[in-house]
């Protein structure tokens, strides 16, 4: 069966961007003039995706008009002969979004729950509402859907980081590897410093056969005393295999605010408009803080 629905779980509180989420969804955050979120439905839409449930919370109405047509200012765009812009405002109409509300923010396993009857019985996808990923060749979750379709098994996006980062990711306890394709003996959400069973972590995007609602259906709290997916995806690995894929491209975390400076500069550095003045701006300060030594 073809992956042609996605989730996109954009519930959280957004704590670690306070004060600045606490009216407005991190997930629209921009970066240099899109949203994070509208990244994100554009790589599903390249991935084939047709139709996109959003998983959203209090305060999270911003997206909803983000995404709904703005009539006036389409209208005056296109008076006024503007049609770069209008193009700009228009890149997303081609899929639906719907929208859905997690009531209480329990967890990331608990808001792809939410979700369960727009998915029904078919395998879907889940992008996070705030992991970009940028792959010139191959959008990322695109890999994951042509892995799942040679396989018809759920497929979790994995990638490599450093040993003290371990901590902060779900990670995969690898067994045999193909290639990218690895063999998954467990899931762990959140491993103890120094006990982490490889640095494999999973960054934001899978595609899940509908089976796993019925483990997320009795998920008890795990880390951070969250619903956690990732031992939802355990439970059901147990019983049909999952398997990890170090999908090709780089993946830019805009949840945290370290992550989101680089990707706003690294962005903004492949805009022509943008390139120079920021160089010069990083000329100039590296210049005054080798005088200020
Ligand atoms: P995060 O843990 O990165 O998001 O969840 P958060 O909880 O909003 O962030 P902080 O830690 O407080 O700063 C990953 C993704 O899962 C969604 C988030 O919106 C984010 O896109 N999420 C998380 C939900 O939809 N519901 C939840 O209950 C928790």
């Amino acid at each position: 069966m073809r992956v042609k629905k996605a989730i996109i779980p954009a519930a959280g509180l957004g704590t670690r961007f306070l004060p600045a989420t606490k009216a407005m969804p991190k997930e629209m955050l921009p970066i240099v003039d899109k949203p994070t979120i509208q990244y994100i439905v554009e790589e599903a839409i390249a991935s084939g995706i047709e139709d996109i449930i959003i998983v959203t919370g209090k305060g999270k109405r911003a997206i909803e008009d983000h995404f709904d047509h703005a009539f006036e200012l389409e209208e005056t765009l296109l008076r006024k002969g503007k049609t770069d812009m209008l193009d700009s405002v228009l890149q997303t109409s081609s899929v639906e979004i719907h929208y859905i509300r997690q009531k209480q923010p329990l967890g990331l396993g608990h808001a792809i729950w939410s979700a369960r009857k727009f998915i029904g019985d078919e395998p879907f996808a889940v992008l996070l509402g705030d992991d970009i990923v940028e792959n010139d060749a191959e959008p990322g979750l695109l890999q994951l859907v042509d892995q799942f379709n040679k396989t018809g098994q759920s497929v979790i996006g994995v990638k490599q980081v450093s040993e003290e980062d371990t901590q902060r990711y779900g990670i995969i306890d690898p067994g045999a590897i193909d290639g990218k394709l690895i063999d998954v003996n467990k899931f762990v959400e959140k491993p103890e410093p120094g006990t982490a069973p490889s640095n494999y972590a999973i960054m934001g995007r899978y595609v899940l056969t509908p089976e796993i609602f019925k483990f997320l259906a009795e998920q008890e709290p795990g880390a951070g005393g969250e619903i956690q997916l990732t031992d939802a995806i355990q439970k059901l690995n147990e019983v049909h295999s999952v398997s990890a894929y170090e999908f090709d491209g780089r993946r830019f975390d805009v949840g945290e605010k370290f992550g989101f400076i680089e990707t706003t500069i690294e962005f903004a550095l492949k805009r022509p408009e943008l390139r120079g003045q920021l160089l010069q701006l990083f000329r100039e300060k590296l210049d005054e803080e080798e005088r200020n030594k």
